[in-house]
């Protein structure tokens, strides 16, 4: 029902006078087609949790066909007996068994895999109040027990290949750190150490994994960032997570920029390894998102709002399932395996809208220039301007013939079946000046848009 209204909708609009919708922004998104940035590595083709304990329970073609290259990962939401160390050895290990399996299904498909070692301890956001953290009162012998069994462990399972360790996560939210800053900051140094004494610079370290941005406002991040430079343990990844539904990637990427200015820190990859609220998991908002990671060559890994056997399971809400293992897509897969199987040759700069609600991915293939464009769950129109046409061989004036398609959801938001986009056919559009522009109508909060042209 929805995807046909969808449709028409589009058709109409496509072919005539548009619907009457507020035009949201006078500046336009603009791709930049003699701005080459490289060859595309789907950047945001990862995930947190959503692959099962059980090895291969989803069919290899789903990782495949959307180019899965990061997992994250460590145990968490495993029911007694499996609710890490603070429970016991058994406990722990059971968390760990969940742990490996995960990271045995991440190398099958070459992924790299971050290691949450906060979950195998057992904060994993569902401790009680009284549940133990590193250093409490100052004794760090359970923490230096906790990381020998662990480092044990990793060895004698070949754990240590393609692999990042989070040293906590979101220790800025007393949901997983319940403690003040300064014990945090004394767990850091000490871990970073022991894991760089154990494996060298084979096992990368990253963090701190904050649920908030390092935007120059935020203190914490400072603390953070002077304690990182004197005491020299700088991880090899910068992480933080984008899931408030607010911020954008550019200013916070200027706020790491920031920090790293004032404290001398030098420049790291940027994982952004929780990103985008469960509303922004359709198509729209996974587009948008797309392109700005893409942007400032920060690696992606989806939010997961599932939680207990769910949370290891849907591929972090890209896929549904019919029974207990027959698993089908959903429209949001579908704008990933495009991303991944579609959009190859190099990739072209691009700008958001002003208002930062219309962003575009583009890439130039040997046989189509291809723009996915998302806005950020709302409805209007926006613009979107192609610059520098010149650039792919075209006329600097005359007619351009588009393709259309359309990403929606099916009959259920997150959970609803999409086995493909839709052809929203062809449309001409007069252009001068080496630019063409047109209107983006966005007439639901969730369908995607990719608009191709032959080069
Ligand atoms: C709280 O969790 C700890 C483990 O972190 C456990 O030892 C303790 O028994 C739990 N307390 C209650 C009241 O469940
Ligand atoms: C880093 O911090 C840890 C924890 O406080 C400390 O044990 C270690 O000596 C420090 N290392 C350096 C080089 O400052
Ligand atoms: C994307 O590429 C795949 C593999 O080449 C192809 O089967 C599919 O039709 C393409 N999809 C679109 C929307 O062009
Ligand atoms: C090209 O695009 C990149 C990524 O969006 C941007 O950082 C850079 O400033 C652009 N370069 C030019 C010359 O516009």
């Amino acid at each position: 029902m929805r995807q046909s209204l969808v449709y028409a909708l589009t058709l109409v609009q496509l072919a005539s006078a548009g619907p009457v919708l507020r035009p949201r922004d006078t500046v336009t998104a603009q791709v930049n087609f003699n701005n080459n940035t490289g060859t595309p590595e789907h950047l945001a083709s990862g995930l947190l949790y959503g692959v099962p304990d059980t090895l291969n329970q989803i069919p290899s073609h789903f990782y495949e066909n959307i180019g899965y290259n990061y997992e994250r990962a460590g145990g968490a939401q495993v029911a007694a007996p499996g609710r890490g160390w603070i429970w016991g050895l058994t406990e722990y290990k059971n968390r760990f068994k969940s742990a490996l399996s995960n990271y045995q299904t991440a190398r099958e498909y070459d992924a790299t895999f971050i290691f949450l070692i906060h979950d195998l301890w057992g904060a994993d956001g569902t401790q009680n109040s009284s549940a133990p953290y590193p250093g409490d009162n100052g004794d760090w012998s359970s923490w230096d027990e906790y990381l020998t069994q662990l480092f044990s462990d990793m060895k004698s399972n070949d754990m240590t290949t393609s692999l990042v360790v989070d040293i906590w996560n979101e220790p800025d939210g007393s949901g997983f750190w319940n403690r003040e800053q300064d014990q945090y900051l004394q767990m850091w140094g000490r871990t970073y150490y022991k894991f760089r004494e154990e494996f060298g610079t084979a096992v990368e370290l990253s963090g701190p994994a904050s649920a908030g941005e390092p935007l120059a406002s935020n203190s914490w991040w400072g603390a953070w960032a002077s304690f990182v430079s004197s005491n020299n343990s700088i991880p090899d990844q910068y992480a933080w997570h984008m899931e408030s539904g607010t911020g954008d990637l550019l200013s916070a990427q200027a706020g790491l920029d920031y920090w790293r200015g004032t404290y001398g820190l030098p420049a790291k990859l940027i994982n952004i390894n929780e990103y985008a609220v469960y509303d922004e998991q359709v198509p729209a908002g996974s587009a948008w998102w797309i392109s700005q990671l893409e942007r400032i060559n920060a690696r992606g890994l989806r939010g997961n709002w599932l939680s207990g056997t769910d949370l290891h399971d849907y591929l972090a809400s890209l896929l549904g399932k019919s029974g207990s293992t027959t698993y089908y897509p959903n429209g949001d897969y579908q704008v990933y395996r495009y991303y991944y199987q579609n959009m190859t040759g190099y990739r072209v700069g691009t700008l958001p809208s002003s208002d930062l609600k219309l962003d575009a991915y583009a890439t130039v293939g040997s046989d189509y220039a291809r723009v996915l464009v998302g806005v950020r769950v709302d409805t209007g129109t926006w613009e979107l301007e192609l610059n520098s046409l010149s650039s792919l061989g075209l006329p600097t004036s005359g007619t351009l013939n588009v393709h259309t398609w359309g990403f929606p959801v099916g009959s259920d938001v997150h959970y609803g079946e999409v086995d493909e986009p839709k052809d929203l056919g062809w449309y001409e559009h007069a252009y001068s000046g080496n630019t063409v522009t047109f209107p983006v109508y966005q007439t639901d909060e969730v369908t995607a848009y990719a608009f191709e042209f032959i080069v």
